[in-house]
């Protein structure tokens, strides 16, 4: 019995006829499963390792190889909040700003609310120096996020539903090419 429902096994094949080979989507599948799932469980590591004609292990390797993705015992939270660590959001107030998400959420870098509603996480330039003191929410820029916008933006992600990876919500369309675009 299949661990990933019909619909996301289906998402990963989508993604197929974009790349050169089977491999070459081990990303794609892997942000498909873990926007789902909020990490990217044991079990769904070998079945999608099935899927694209890998070991687990290598999977498993290339997984582990981005600290983006999560295992199960590292669930992430409803909306991952990253916070711009490096230097224009450095000397704009970025470590404030990071000092007081953990103080309002109750958390440390890389950790989630009890509520499972948000993950902390630290970044280096996330390409908003303009707008700094900036965040990415999940993948979108916010620019201008000073310590007295924690309370509202906090309250705003509590409230709001799920959204997916802007790249991979919809599945591509089938095509025959095998170049990568
Ligand atoms: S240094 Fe923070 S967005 Fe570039």
């Amino acid at each position: 019995m299949s661990f990933l429902s019909a619909e996301l096994r289906q998402k990963i094949l989508d993604y197929l006829p974009r790349y050169p080979s089977k491999q070459a989507a081990t990303l794609p599948a892997l942000h498909l499963v873990q926007d789902e799932m909020r990490c990217v469980p044991l079990e769904a590591v070998r079945e999608i390792a099935g899927l694209l004609d890998l070991s687990p292990a290598e999977l498993n390797d290339a997984m582990s190889f981005y600290g983006f993705f999560r295992g199960e015992n590292h669930k992430l939270g409803k909306t991952r909040l990253w916070v711009c660590r490096s230097l224009a959001c450095a000397l704009r107030g970025g470590e404030e700003l990071l000092t007081t998400m953990c103080q309002k959420l109750g958390v440390r870098p890389g950790g989630t609310t009890a509520d499972g509603t948000i993950t902390l996480e630290f970044a280096e330039c996330i390409g908003v120096c303009e707008g700094a003191p900036a965040v990415l929410v999940n993948d979108e820029g916010r620019p201008d996020v000073t310590p007295d916008k924690v309370d509202a933006l906090i309250e705003e992600l509590r409230t709001r539903p799920p959204a997916l990876h802007p790249t991979l919500a919809t599945p591509p369309p089938r095509a025959n090419t095998t170049s990568v675009p």
